[in-house]
Protein backbone atom coordinates (compact mmCIF):
# COMPACT_ATOMS: atom_id res chain seq x y z
CA UNK A 1 0.00 0.00 0.00
CA UNK A 2 3.11 2.69 1.10
CA UNK A 3 4.66 1.43 -1.98
CA UNK A 4 1.43 2.10 -4.20
CA UNK A 5 1.23 5.37 -2.78
CA UNK A 6 4.85 6.05 -3.10
CA UNK A 7 4.70 5.32 -6.83
CA UNK A 8 1.82 7.46 -7.31
CA UNK A 9 3.57 10.45 -5.83
CA UNK A 10 5.99 10.18 -8.18
CA UNK A 11 4.10 10.04 -11.12
CA UNK A 12 2.31 13.03 -9.74
CA UNK A 13 5.79 14.54 -9.71
CA UNK A 14 6.90 13.31 -12.61
CA UNK A 15 4.02 15.27 -14.75
CA UNK A 16 4.45 18.23 -12.81
CA UNK A 17 8.29 18.69 -13.68
CA UNK A 18 7.50 17.72 -17.20
CA UNK A 19 4.79 20.67 -17.35
CA UNK A 20 7.11 22.73 -15.72
CA UNK A 21 9.77 22.28 -17.66
CA UNK A 22 7.61 22.79 -21.24
CA UNK A 23 8.59 25.55 -23.46
CA UNK A 24 8.87 26.15 -27.13
CA UNK A 25 12.62 25.14 -28.13
CA UNK A 26 12.95 26.99 -31.95
CA UNK A 27 17.06 25.26 -32.63
CA UNK A 28 17.47 22.06 -33.06
CA UNK A 29 20.78 19.28 -32.94
CA UNK A 30 21.27 17.64 -36.33
CA UNK A 31 20.76 14.45 -33.92
CA UNK A 32 18.31 12.42 -35.88
CA UNK A 33 15.20 11.10 -33.71
CA UNK A 34 14.85 7.26 -32.82
CA UNK A 35 12.05 6.57 -34.84
CA UNK A 36 11.34 4.36 -31.52
CA UNK A 37 10.82 7.97 -29.76
CA UNK A 38 9.07 10.08 -32.30
CA UNK A 39 6.54 7.31 -32.46
CA UNK A 40 6.04 7.51 -28.41
CA UNK A 41 5.87 10.94 -29.03
CA UNK A 42 3.58 10.58 -32.05
CA UNK A 43 1.37 7.96 -29.89
CA UNK A 44 0.61 10.26 -27.12
CA UNK A 45 -1.76 12.57 -30.08
CA UNK A 46 -4.19 9.15 -29.96
CA UNK A 47 -4.67 9.70 -26.26
CA UNK A 48 -6.21 12.96 -26.14
CA UNK A 49 -10.00 13.39 -25.70
CA UNK A 50 -11.96 14.44 -28.84
CA UNK A 51 -15.99 15.85 -28.86
CA UNK A 52 -18.14 12.35 -29.40
CA UNK A 53 -14.51 10.70 -29.50
CA UNK A 54 -14.57 11.38 -33.47
CA UNK A 55 -10.85 11.23 -33.01
CA UNK A 56 -10.80 13.63 -35.98
CA UNK A 57 -6.77 14.55 -36.12
CA UNK A 58 -4.68 14.04 -38.60
CA UNK A 59 -0.74 13.45 -38.43
CA UNK A 60 1.32 14.40 -41.11
CA UNK A 61 5.25 13.45 -40.04
CA UNK A 62 7.82 15.30 -42.71
CA UNK A 63 11.19 13.67 -41.63
CA UNK A 64 13.41 13.99 -44.45
CA UNK A 65 15.81 17.31 -45.02
CA UNK A 66 14.23 17.71 -48.45
CA UNK A 67 10.97 17.63 -46.92
CA UNK A 68 11.56 19.82 -43.97
CA UNK A 69 13.15 22.54 -46.76
CA UNK A 70 9.83 21.87 -48.83
CA UNK A 71 7.92 22.66 -45.80
CA UNK A 72 9.95 25.79 -44.91
CA UNK A 73 9.97 27.35 -48.81
CA UNK A 74 5.95 26.85 -49.49
CA UNK A 75 5.12 27.84 -45.74
CA UNK A 76 8.13 30.70 -44.94
CA UNK A 77 9.70 31.83 -47.92
CA UNK A 78 10.92 34.99 -46.32
CA UNK A 79 12.84 32.86 -43.85
CA UNK A 80 11.02 34.60 -41.12
CA UNK A 81 10.04 31.97 -38.40
CA UNK A 82 12.74 28.95 -39.67
CA UNK A 83 15.71 28.35 -37.52
CA UNK A 84 19.08 29.82 -38.31
CA UNK A 85 20.62 27.20 -40.81
CA UNK A 86 22.45 24.16 -39.74
CA UNK A 87 19.53 24.23 -36.67
CA UNK A 88 16.32 23.18 -38.55
CA UNK A 89 14.62 20.51 -36.69
CA UNK A 90 14.78 16.37 -37.96
CA UNK A 91 11.05 16.08 -38.28
CA UNK A 92 7.77 18.45 -38.64
CA UNK A 93 4.78 16.82 -37.67
CA UNK A 94 1.58 19.02 -39.41
CA UNK A 95 -1.42 18.24 -37.00
CA UNK A 96 -4.50 18.07 -39.55
CA UNK A 97 -8.41 18.99 -38.09
CA UNK A 98 -10.94 17.26 -40.12
CA UNK A 99 -14.35 19.29 -39.63
CA UNK A 100 -15.94 16.54 -42.27
CA UNK A 101 -15.03 13.76 -39.30
CA UNK A 102 -17.10 15.77 -36.49
CA UNK A 103 -20.26 16.33 -38.65
CA UNK A 104 -20.16 13.10 -39.38
CA UNK A 105 -19.82 11.39 -36.03
CA UNK A 106 -22.65 14.30 -34.91
CA UNK A 107 -24.79 12.70 -38.03
CA UNK A 108 -24.95 9.67 -36.14
CA UNK A 109 -27.76 8.43 -34.14
CA UNK A 110 -27.12 9.09 -30.50
CA UNK A 111 -25.90 12.54 -31.27
CA UNK A 112 -28.79 13.30 -33.45
CA UNK A 113 -30.88 16.38 -32.85
CA UNK A 114 -28.11 18.16 -31.32
CA UNK A 115 -27.69 20.52 -34.40
CA UNK A 116 -24.66 19.65 -34.73
CA UNK A 117 -24.65 18.19 -38.10
CA UNK A 118 -23.78 21.43 -39.27
CA UNK A 119 -20.80 23.61 -38.88
CA UNK A 120 -22.80 26.67 -37.72
CA UNK A 121 -24.61 24.36 -34.50
CA UNK A 122 -21.30 24.25 -32.85
CA UNK A 123 -20.06 26.64 -30.23
CA UNK A 124 -16.55 26.70 -31.24
CA UNK A 125 -14.80 24.37 -33.47
CA UNK A 126 -14.30 21.45 -31.60
CA UNK A 127 -12.21 19.73 -34.86
CA UNK A 128 -9.32 22.59 -33.69
CA UNK A 129 -10.22 22.07 -30.12
CA UNK A 130 -9.61 18.61 -30.08
CA UNK A 131 -6.17 18.91 -32.43
CA UNK A 132 -4.90 21.35 -30.21
CA UNK A 133 -5.33 19.30 -27.54
CA UNK A 134 -4.05 16.13 -29.40
CA UNK A 135 -0.60 18.64 -30.30
CA UNK A 136 -0.10 19.63 -25.83
CA UNK A 137 0.10 16.16 -25.30
CA UNK A 138 2.87 15.81 -27.97
CA UNK A 139 4.79 18.91 -26.70
CA UNK A 140 4.27 17.24 -23.05
CA UNK A 141 5.58 13.95 -24.29
CA UNK A 142 8.21 15.36 -25.74
CA UNK A 143 9.60 16.93 -22.95
CA UNK A 144 9.19 13.63 -21.45
CA UNK A 145 11.43 12.17 -23.89
CA UNK A 146 14.38 14.73 -23.34
CA UNK A 147 13.35 16.66 -26.77
CA UNK A 148 12.67 19.80 -27.57
CA UNK A 149 9.37 20.68 -29.69
CA UNK A 150 8.30 24.31 -31.25
CA UNK A 151 4.52 24.26 -31.79
CA UNK A 152 4.06 27.52 -34.51
CA UNK A 153 1.61 29.10 -36.89
CA UNK A 154 1.43 28.26 -40.74
CA UNK A 155 0.51 31.98 -41.88
CA UNK A 156 1.31 31.06 -45.49
CA UNK A 157 0.92 28.93 -48.12
CA UNK A 158 -1.70 26.56 -46.97
CA UNK A 159 -3.15 25.86 -50.01
CA UNK A 160 0.06 24.92 -51.63
CA UNK A 161 0.76 22.43 -48.46
CA UNK A 162 -2.36 20.68 -48.85
CA UNK A 163 -1.73 19.80 -52.63
CA UNK A 164 1.96 19.01 -51.28
CA UNK A 165 1.20 16.76 -48.86
CA UNK A 166 -2.30 15.32 -50.39
CA UNK A 167 -4.31 16.10 -48.00
CA UNK A 168 -8.15 15.14 -48.45
CA UNK A 169 -10.63 17.86 -48.44
CA UNK A 170 -12.00 19.22 -44.95
CA UNK A 171 -8.98 18.81 -43.50
CA UNK A 172 -6.95 21.73 -42.40
CA UNK A 173 -3.69 22.36 -40.52
CA UNK A 174 -3.52 24.13 -36.85
CA UNK A 175 -0.17 24.46 -37.08
CA UNK A 176 3.02 22.63 -36.77
CA UNK A 177 5.17 21.26 -34.43
CA UNK A 178 8.79 20.63 -34.74
CA UNK A 179 10.57 17.82 -33.10
CA UNK A 180 14.26 17.38 -31.87
CA UNK A 181 16.91 17.24 -29.77
CA UNK A 182 17.93 20.84 -28.28
CA UNK A 183 21.11 22.89 -29.92
CA UNK A 184 23.65 23.19 -27.37
CA UNK A 185 23.42 26.69 -28.49
CA UNK A 186 19.67 26.65 -27.99
CA UNK A 187 18.10 29.63 -25.90
CA UNK A 188 15.08 30.54 -24.92
CA UNK A 189 13.71 33.15 -27.23
CA UNK A 190 9.90 34.72 -28.52
CA UNK A 191 7.17 36.30 -26.72
CA UNK A 192 7.99 34.65 -23.17
CA UNK A 193 11.08 36.29 -22.91
CA UNK A 194 9.65 39.87 -22.80
CA UNK A 195 6.20 38.78 -21.25
CA UNK A 196 5.66 37.84 -17.63
CA UNK A 197 3.50 34.77 -16.89
CA UNK A 198 0.31 35.56 -15.10
CA UNK A 199 0.24 34.76 -11.64
CA UNK A 200 -2.74 32.80 -10.58
CA UNK A 201 -4.63 34.91 -8.85
CA UNK A 202 -4.92 37.24 -11.77
CA UNK A 203 -6.21 34.18 -13.78
CA UNK A 204 -8.45 32.46 -11.71
CA UNK A 205 -11.93 34.30 -10.62
CA UNK A 206 -13.72 32.20 -8.04
CA UNK A 207 -17.34 32.76 -8.01
CA UNK A 208 -17.01 35.51 -11.24
CA UNK A 209 -15.34 38.38 -11.29
CA UNK A 210 -14.80 40.38 -8.32
CA UNK A 211 -17.46 42.86 -8.11
C1 LIG B 1 -1.81 29.10 -30.90
C2 LIG B 1 -0.32 29.35 -30.77
C3 LIG B 1 0.38 29.88 -31.83
C4 LIG B 1 1.74 30.09 -31.75
N1 LIG B 1 2.42 30.53 -32.84
C5 LIG B 1 3.75 30.65 -32.77
C6 LIG B 1 4.48 31.03 -33.93
O1 LIG B 1 3.92 31.23 -35.01
N2 LIG B 1 5.82 31.14 -33.83
C7 LIG B 1 6.47 30.89 -32.65
O2 LIG B 1 7.71 30.99 -32.62
N3 LIG B 1 5.81 30.52 -31.54
C8 LIG B 1 4.48 30.39 -31.57
N4 LIG B 1 3.78 30.00 -30.46
C9 LIG B 1 4.50 29.78 -29.20
C10 LIG B 1 4.28 30.92 -28.20
O3 LIG B 1 5.00 32.06 -28.59
C11 LIG B 1 4.73 30.42 -26.82
O4 LIG B 1 3.96 29.31 -26.46
C12 LIG B 1 4.60 31.51 -25.76
O5 LIG B 1 5.46 32.58 -26.03
C13 LIG B 1 4.94 30.96 -24.37
O6 LIG B 1 6.25 30.42 -24.39
P1 LIG B 1 6.54 28.89 -23.99
O7 LIG B 1 5.61 28.02 -24.79
O8 LIG B 1 7.99 28.69 -24.35
O9 LIG B 1 6.26 28.77 -22.53
C14 LIG B 1 2.43 29.78 -30.54
C15 LIG B 1 1.71 29.23 -29.47
C16 LIG B 1 0.37 29.00 -29.59
C17 LIG B 1 -0.35 28.35 -28.43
Amino acid sequence: MILWIRLVQEAAVELSQVIHRRRMVRQFASTPLPETVLKRVLASALHAPSAGFAQGTELVVLDRPDQITEFWRITDPWARKRPIPGCDPPVIVVPLADKGAYLRRYSEPDKQGLGMDVVEGWPVPYWDLDSAMAVMLMLLSAVDEDLGAWYFGIFHGEAELLRWLRVPDGCRPIGAVALGYPSTSERARGSALSRKRRDLEEVVHRGGWSR
